[in-house]
């Protein structure tokens, strides 16, 4: 039997889906990526925000179309959306067979197994169990890079999140696994670790009684083969000194960092329930820059929280303009049921969300251009990642780039490139988000 996977949503959701694959590759069922030969669909979905649901019940009903017309037996539901809305799946979308929920993938097997016997049975793990089968991966993410996450759930509880409602608490996986994976992965080829959690610097809390990201860093550090790890989700409030003098100082850990701030206004902050000020942010972002001058910092804000004055988002405007982040993203605010600031009163209007966030991208735009010509003239370390036949240029990242948030470089080189291949490039041009050079 052939089994489609579409994975949606986020990272941490992506690694779920290459564990089901591996577990489905072990039964002895054939993994396909037509959707007119799979005997069963499994969707991996999400239920962050409204965009994200929107497009989750679009794949889950054009899937369920392939019922019709094509081979498609079974079709399954897992991961958030599945978690979050577990009856109107099913009422509403009756060609979905079973639904398996966000912490039960480890379970795909047996639950394909059911719908194969015509046994439809939905099943909902306990939310606080930790993920056991985290060596075994099929990595979908091309030749050189995976992901690798470091733990499950969140207890931050920000007011605008449903994400702990649908991961549960958060879960550090054992070191000793995450070692073993690496090693995996490094055997494999992969020279780029990604380190994805709901929050990775919050590791080891829960299970050590003590921040061990730095500690895992160092021991990743020591794998031979990997040549960049680079840290995503980091929260401001639990960046340590230690984890910067890693930064530092292991010269694996790429000079990068993700670290979403959200907002910049105290009294929003405080109503999000994020645990800094701006004067928190403002020294850890300092912090940062001292000890590692070249580091990239890339951060996400939120656009019209519930109450959200016009001052405020001044306030953010000007935070931004000062901080010159060198990467920024934007979300407009989603309202979310069982969250709350779904009734938190002053609720913002969608023109009113897109018309900041719009301000916010174009005051980004000019620090990025600028932050971007300080590189010309300047060589870097570039990962190959493929070729555009068109232009007739190869295309990689730095370690100022994060695969599939940030931008690109653009290399012409007169020997052939393969992916995976890291050269050295000199920058002769940028625009806002990518850079342009030649090898060297
Ligand atoms: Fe979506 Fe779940 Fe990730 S809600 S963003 S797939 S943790």
């Amino acid at each position: 039997m052939k089994v489609l996977f579409i994975s949606l949503g986020c990272d941490k959701n992506l690694v779920d889906t290459e564990v089901m694959i591996s577990l489905c590759q072990q039964a002895g069922y054939e993994i396909t990526n037509e959707e007119s030969q799979a005997d069963i669909a499994v969707i991996n979905s999400c239920s962050f925000i409204h965009d994200a649901k929107e497009e989750s019940i679009t794949t889950i009903l054009e899937t369920a179309q392939l019922k019709q017309t094509a081979v498609l037996k079974a079709l399954i539901v897992t991961g958030c959306l599945a978690q979050r809305y577990q009856d109107e799946i099913q009422t509403e979308i009756p060609e979905v067979d079973a639904v398996l929920g966000a912490t039960g993938y480890e379970e795909i097997v047996e639950v394909i197994e059911d719908v194969v016997k015509k046994q439809h049975k939905n099943r909902y793990p306990d939310l606080k169990l930790t993920p056991k089968r985290v060596v075994d991966r099929v990595v979908t993410t091309g030749t050189f890079m995976a992901y690798l996450k470091i733990a499950e759930g969140c207890n931050k509880h920000c007011t605008y999140c449903i994400i702990p409602k649908l991961r549960g608490p958060y879960r550090s996986i054992p070191m000793e696994k995450l070692l073993e994976s690496a090693r995996n992965l490094a055997e494999q080829g992969y020279k780029e670790l990604v380190l994805v959690a709901q929050e990775t610097t919050l590791y080891g809390m829960d299970l050590y009684g003590e921040h061990r990201l730095p500690m895992l860093l160092k021991e990743l550090a020591k794998i031979p083969g990997i040549a960049w790890i680079r840290l995503l989700y980091c929260y401001p409030e639990e960046i340590t000194d230690e984890l910067i003098e890693v930064m530092a100082n292991e010269p694996k850990v790429c000079h990068y960092i993700d670290m979403p701030i959200q907002h910049a206004d105290d009294e929003i902050l405080r109503r999000m329930g994020r645990r800094t000020s701006q004067e928190d942010l403002r020294e850890v972002i300092g912090k940062l820059r001292t000890a590692v001058p070249d580091i990239t910092i890339r951060t996400t804000l939120i656009t019209g929280f519930p109450g959200e004055t016009k001052e405020q988002h001044e306030t953010m405007m000007e935070f931004v303009d000062e901080m010159e982040f060198d990467k920024l993203g934007v979300f407009t605010y989603s309202k979310e049921e069982d969250t709350p600031a779904f009734s938190f009163p002053n609720q913002v209007a969608e023109d009113v969300k897109n018309e900041w966030r719009d301000e916010i991208m174009l005051l980004q735009q000019e620090i990025s251009f600028e932050k971007n010509q300080e590189y010309i003239g300047k060589n870097l370390e570039v990962f190959i990642e493929g070729y555009l036949y068109e232009e007739h240029v190869y295309v990689g990242r730095s370690f100022r780039d994060a695969p599939g948030v940030d931008g690109y470089v653009f290399v012409t080189s007169p020997e052939e490139l393969i992916s995976g291949d890291m050269v050295k490039v000199r920058i002769t041009e940028v625009n806002e988000y990518d850079l342009i050079g030649e090898i060297v």
